[in-house]
């Protein structure tokens, strides 16, 4: 199943026959879908499948070996653009900027590479655009402090307000709460989900939990192999196995874990 029909229109993103290899050994083979403008597609498959492969195949990191991708009707660029933002398990953001330095960055690299300093009105705006987005994530009182100053949430608010201030259309998410506890996992989730809704892009989001795959998603995604060999393991590549559609997140699921939220009169 591809959600795009034979002769229709291209979807927003149009994924055709992708193959990667490396060496000679294949990691994705014949992998095609459509995905509409606005989905949450996440994605679930065994370690080492390719997931994280073919989130760098459409951020442009990386070209694929056979097969094309194709955004918006074009074929993907060739390297990655401000349409397209990243977030990984492990916070990814400037260990030597603060929260603010972090959240100008994408303004200053647009301005010129990240050595040029944007000065006067131009940098106002930056600041201002920078500071309404820490407010957004939650971070406004530690504009001050280094990434190392901050818990795991925070970073991973912090890289997510990062990656989100060039407004990309398609936001790839490659496990952003596999190394959170429950509760702040259920937060992230939360702020994910409400900055999806208000922004209307794209994402793309690896997870290892089929849960939260299944709470957050438009569609699911499964990768896995189709032919196995278990005299060459590595002989054939991962596609995906299943694609199912869904209701959206749930709500229910994103409700904070704490009873911070329960009327006093509930407990009796
Ligand atoms: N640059 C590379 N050169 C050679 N092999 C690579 C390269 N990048 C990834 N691989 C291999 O490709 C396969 C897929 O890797 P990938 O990181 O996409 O898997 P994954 O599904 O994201 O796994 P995980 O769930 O553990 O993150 C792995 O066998 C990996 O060793
Ligand atoms: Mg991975």
């Amino acid at each position: 199943m591809t959600g795009t029909a034979a002769g229709a229109a291209p979807a927003f993103v149009e994924v055709k026959r992708l193959a990667v290899t490396y060496g000679d050994a294949p990691i994705l083979e014949g992998v095609s879908v459509g995905v509409a403008e606005g989905a949450l597609v996440t994605i679930v498959g065994a370690s080492g499948c390719g997931k994280s492969t073919f989130l760098r195949i459409l951020l442009g990191q990386e070209r694929p070996t056979g097969g094309t991708v194709a955004i918006d009707g074009a074929p993907i660029a060739p390297e990655p653009d401000p349409n397209r933002g990243i977030v990984f398990q492990k916070s990814s953001v400037f260990p030597h900027l603060t929260v603010r330095g972090n959240l100008m960055l994408p303004f200053e690299i647009a301005g010129g590479g990240p050595l040029a300093r944007l000065f006067g009105a131009r940098r106002r705006a930056a600041r201002q655009k920078a500071d309404a987005m820490m407010e957004r994530i939650g971070l406004a009182h530690a504009a001050d402090r280094y990434p190392a100053q901050l818990s795991g949430g925070m970073q991973q608010r912090l890289a997510l307000g990062q990656a989100l201030l060039p407004r990309p259309k398609i936001l790839l998410l490659d496990e952003p709460f596999g190394a959170l506890d429950p509760g702040t996992r259920r937060e992230m989730q939360a702020l994910l989900v409400e900055l999806w809704r208000e922004t209307g892009m794209t994402v793309f989001m690896v997870t290892h939990d089929i849960q939260e795959a299944f709470d957050l998603g438009t569609r699911i995604l499964v990768f896995d192999k189709i032919r196995h060999d278990p005299q060459h393991p590595h002989a054939y590549g991962a596609t995906i196995t299943y694609d199912i559609p869904l209701k959206g997140p749930v709500a229910e699921a994103l409700r904070p874990a704490t009873p911070a939220n329960l009327n006093v009169k509930d407990a009796f």
